[in-house]
């Protein structure tokens, strides 16, 4: 019988092997891809000293291909909890050095152990994927287990923020934990997801396609949106889930944490009083009015390479967290079009479902006109961030800076919309389209009944005068209650701040429902 200091031992030998995963050689392959080992990765991510890990000790129980010769303590997944600036959180990082970090049916078991303590406690889940997918090996098995993740992905989704880092491959349907998660962080060059990688691509299709063309980083942040964030080095990757933590709550039923903050409250940025060309159809870049009304221009983008009309991402006032949703004049004049308004609504919607106040910065034309548009569905799509912002319940203060037309004018959160405090620069236009397609629709006999050249320009001159003199203004909207306040733009960080203030309080209910019927 070994003594008790024998069975000791036994246990800092076996943590010892279990620490080494699928074994050195297999470690040096993954820094040579130039990746980081799962442990690696939660050293980076987590507070030093804060991991705590669970089933160190699991292992598969698959016979088939002769694998009850081939087992690794922890099975492919390193798992557990640890703190991100001293708060929770619960985090699991696959493998690849062990059969390819594929998913068996005792890494699933793991996985959702740490999903259920995390749902449990209310504290965030990040997901770091380097795998190939189910444990072929295993068969049914893996699936099950796949499906009892996404499972908890859904149940989690609005009461936990979830995280996905991919670190290496995840394809097949390995893909949909991921993109049932709230953000999705891909490496350059080292990551890519598709649900069938090239080959079967090329005898389905006929493509040719590298892996880094089908799935790459940079086709998911820009392309198909599927990721919001692209980095150049796990480093960066960790860096930001850090970040982005920190304006976020644990759970739905939480605040974001308050930060000190100690940017003026009433700094006046007389900057924005010229920032508006006197030409209505001349840019400018949204970014810097962002920068230059939030604590310290301090901003984090969301999904910052698609759909880059429309602008999303975190920022404080006065130490509190908000969500920012601006139209970009600069590109494709801020118009909406199918992209953004996907863009807009889901930002939107997690937002609302982490008490997060949105901020929204107006200067719309409207939507995209054309065939692309309305054959791709986006009166749909329109309708999800019209969805979005009506079914907020969290404080909505809305800033007009300039155009705001039409439908477009609706959805980026108006007064009806339940909009809390709508203001509007002295610049806004409100109305129902720009003088010269109204004065197309209104007047278009008398301009054609007018055969001299000269005369008919000055005929639409004057309409145009007219029409912009009733409506290219936000005094029309501010008469009938539509617009709270006329602000100076020097003003609106101020503005806005106080606006945030009087809302701490503000309480809204939906009608009771099982769930909605959003546009999908
Ligand atoms: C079992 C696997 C595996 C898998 C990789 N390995 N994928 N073992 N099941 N799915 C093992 C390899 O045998 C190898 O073992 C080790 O992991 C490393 O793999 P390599 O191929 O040597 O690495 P690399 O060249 O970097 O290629 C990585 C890879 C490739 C591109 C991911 O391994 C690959 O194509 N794997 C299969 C991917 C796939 O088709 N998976 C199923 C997808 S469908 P040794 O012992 O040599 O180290 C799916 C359905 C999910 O996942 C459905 C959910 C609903």
């Amino acid at each position: 019988m070994s003594t008790q200091l024998e069975k000791i031992k036994e246990l800092i030998e076996l943590r010892e092997k279990a620490r080494l995963g699928g074994g050195l050689k297999r470690i040096e392959s993954q820094h040579l891809k130039g990746k980081y080992t799962a442990r690696e990765r939660i050293a980076m991510l987590l507070d030093e000293g804060s991991f705590e890990e669970f089933d160190m000790f699991v292992e598969h129980r698959c016979h088939n291909f002769g694998m009850e010769n081939q087992k690794y303590l922890g099975d492919g997944v390193v798992a557990g909890y640890g703190t991100i600036e001293g708060r929770l959180v619960y985090v699991f990082a696959q493998d690849f050095t062990v059969f390819g970090g594929s998913l068996s049916e005792m890494q699933a078991k793991k996985i959702c152990k740490v999903m259920d303590q995390a749902m449990k406690m209310g504290a965030p889940l990040i997901g770091i994927n380097d795998s190939g997918g189910a444990r072929i090996q295993e068969g049914i098995n893996a699936l099950a287990g796949y499906a009892e993740i996404f499972q908890r992905n859904i149940l989690a989704s609005g009461v936990i923020p979830q995280i996905s880092a991919i670190f290496g491959p995840c394809a097949g349907g390995a893909v949909y934990s991921p993109a049932l998660t709230d953000f999705i962080i891909m490496t350059e060059g080292t990551s890519y997801m598709f649900l069938t990688g090239p080959k079967v691509v090329k005898t389905v299709t006929g493509e040719d396609v590298t892996q880094e063309q089908l799935g790459g980083a940079s086709v998911h942040t820009s392309k198909s949106g599927v990721a919001q964030f692209a980095v150049q080095t796990e480093e960066d990757g960790m860096k930001l889930i850090r970040k982005l933590l920190s304006f976020l709550p644990q759970n739905n039923l939480e605040d974001p944490p308050l930060f000190p903050n100690d940017d003026p409250i009433d700094r006046l940025e007389d900057s924005l009083n010229e920032i508006i060309p006197d030409s209505p159809n001349k840019p400018y870049d949204m970014y810097e009015v962002i920068g230059a009304i939030i604590d310290k221009g301090e901003f984090l983008e969301v999904h910052a390479d698609y759909a880059k009309n429309i602008i999303v991402g975190f920022a404080r006032f006065n130490g509190q967290t908000v969500g920012i949703v601006a139209n970009q004049p600069k590109y494709l004049a801020g118009v909406l079009d199918i992209n953004a308004s996907r863009k807009g609504a889901r930002f939107v919607r997690f937002c609302d479902a982490f008490n997060i106040p949105i901020v929204s910065l107006v200067d719309v034309p409207g939507f995209l006109p054309g065939t692309g548009q309305e054959y791709g569905g986006v009166i749909t799509h329109g309708a999800k961030l019209l969805y979005a912002y009506g079914e907020a319940t969290v404080p909505k203060i809305t800033v007009t800076l300039r155009k705001s037309y039409g439908g477009a004018h609706i959805v980026m959160s108006c007064k009806q919309l339940r909009g809390d405090i709508n203001y509007a620069w002295p610049s806004a236009e409100i109305a129902v389209m720009g003088a010269e397609g109204a004065i197309e629709v209104l007047y278009s006999k008398e301009i054609a009944a007018e055969k001299d050249p000269e005369k008919q320009a000055a005929i639409i001159e004057e309409k145009k005068n007219e029409y912009n003199k009733l409506f290219a203004n936000p005094y029309n909207a501010a008469r009938y209650g539509y617009i709270d306040d006329i602000i100076e733009p020097r003003n609106t960080r101020f503005r806005i701040i106080r606006a945030l203030q009087q809302l701490q309080t503000k309480k809204l209910v939906n009608p009771p429902k099982k769930h909605d019927n959003l546009p999908l």
